[in-house]
Formats: structure tokens, sequence, C-alpha cells
């Protein structure tokens, strides 16, 4: 867990794609979910797309994220809630017998979300999963979410707060996890930089 420290510093610097570069592309996108806001996006069948936001947070710091995701953005705001929330000794990832290590050891399981964890996609093109990164990759129970609501036709774009560690990982392996449906660039959300948010909303048209 000390690598968490030791790759702070690169963390900030490393998404799941380039995020520089299609930030200088699309400089003059609107962002995902806002009302058009030039003569371009003004025309018949703009590619403005209707965005939600998901997160599951267990301590608070993605939702905070989330929350300042969905306002920059203009989207809405649904949260991943597990059946049974997160305690303190859930979440020691020292104790081997945590409930956090447990199923994070175990790559089958599904921990149970609240309700089922349906969200009503419909209406939404592209969907971000927001999480905190739990042993360099994505919780399980962003699995459950998954596997919960059907993804055909949209873009999954995670991202996610950490002690350091970048998303890279989460999202190759979510990727490999379910190779039918379709992801947008993942962005580790330790900061938030409006500017930076709009530019890579704009990209995952
Ligand atoms: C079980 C567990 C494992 C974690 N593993 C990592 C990790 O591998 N790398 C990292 O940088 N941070 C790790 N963290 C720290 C969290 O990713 C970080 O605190 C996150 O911002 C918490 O988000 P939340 O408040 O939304 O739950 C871990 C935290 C927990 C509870």
């Amino acid at each position: 867990m000390k690598k968490f420290a030791i790759i702070m510093v690169l963390a900030a610097l490393v998404g799941c794609g380039n995020a520089q570069n299609k930030q200088d592309e699309k400089q003059n996108g609107a962002p995902a979910g806002s009302a058009a806001v030039t003569e371009q996006e003004q025309t018949p069948n703009n590619n403005t797309m209707k965005a939600l936001v998901t997160y599951f947070s267990a301590s608070g710091v993605t939702r905070n994220a989330a929350k300042q995701l969905a306002d920059i953005i203009g989207a809405d705001l649904f949260e991943i809630t597990p059946e049974q929330l997160y305690t303190e000794a859930d979440l020691d990832w020292r104790d081997k017998q945590s409930r956090s290590t447990i199923e994070m050891n175990d790559k089958t399981s599904r921990p149970a979300l609240k309700d089922g964890g349906k969200a009503n996609l419909a209406n939404y093109d592209v969907v971000f999963v927001g999480f905190p990164i739990w042993w360099y990759t994505a919780p399980t129970i962003i699995n459950t979410f998954i596997e919960a609501n059907d993804f055909e036709g949209k873009t999954i774009v995670p991202f996610a707060t950490s002690g350091g560690s970048n998303i890279k990982k989460a999202c190759e392996d979510l990727k490999a996890a379910y190779p039918n449906y379709k992801f947008g660039e993942g962005r580790l959300l330790n900061s938030i930089d409006k500017a930076e948010i709009e530019a890579w909303a704009a990209g995952l048209k």
C-alpha cells in the first residue's frame, strides 16, 4: 500500500487515454449534456450527448468528485448504493479478513446493491461510472452494477478517486470483463479542473 504514495505524482498524469490530445482537438466542443452554445452545435442533429454520472463511494471522496463532474457537464446523478453499507472496519485494507479484502481477493464476488442496483439508463448515451480505486482496480461492486444494467448502445466512461494509484488497470480490467460494451476514455478525478473536464467530456461524443 506504500506504493500509493510513491506513485501519487505519476497518477495525476496518467489516465486511460490521451486526454491532453483530445483536449487540444476538442477545445471548442460543448460539455456533455450541456445546451448548444456555438453556431456549429445549433445545427440539426448536433451530437450533444445525454450523460448520466453514476458513482459508488464508500467514504465520500468519489461522491464529491461525481457531484462536481455532473455539475460541470450538466449531467444527472445516480448513486450506486450497496445493500449493506461499508463500515470503517469493512474498508480496512490492512486486515486480511475485512469485507473489502475478502471481496477484492475474489474477483467473482458481486456485493449486493440496494434495489438490485437498477438505474434508468434509457435516456442516456453516455454513462460515467465512478468508484474509489481498491487494490489498483475497481471494487467488485462496480461489476455488480454493470451486470445489473444494460449498457448496450451506450458508452461507459470510468472515473475514479484514489490515494495515488492511477485508473489504468481499472479501465483495462473493466474492458476485459465486458468486451461487448463500448468504453470511453477513463479519468482519475483526484483533482477537478473545470476546463479539463469539459474538454474530456466533449471528446467522448
Ligand atoms: C480497501 C481499499 C483499497 C484501496 N486501494 C487503493 C489502491 O490500490 N490505490 C490507491 O491509490 N488508493 C487505494 N485506496 C484509497 C481509495 O481509493 C481512496 O481513498 C478513495 O478516494 C476513496 O474514495 P471514496 O471516499 O469515494 O470511497 C483504497 C481504499 C480502500 C478502502
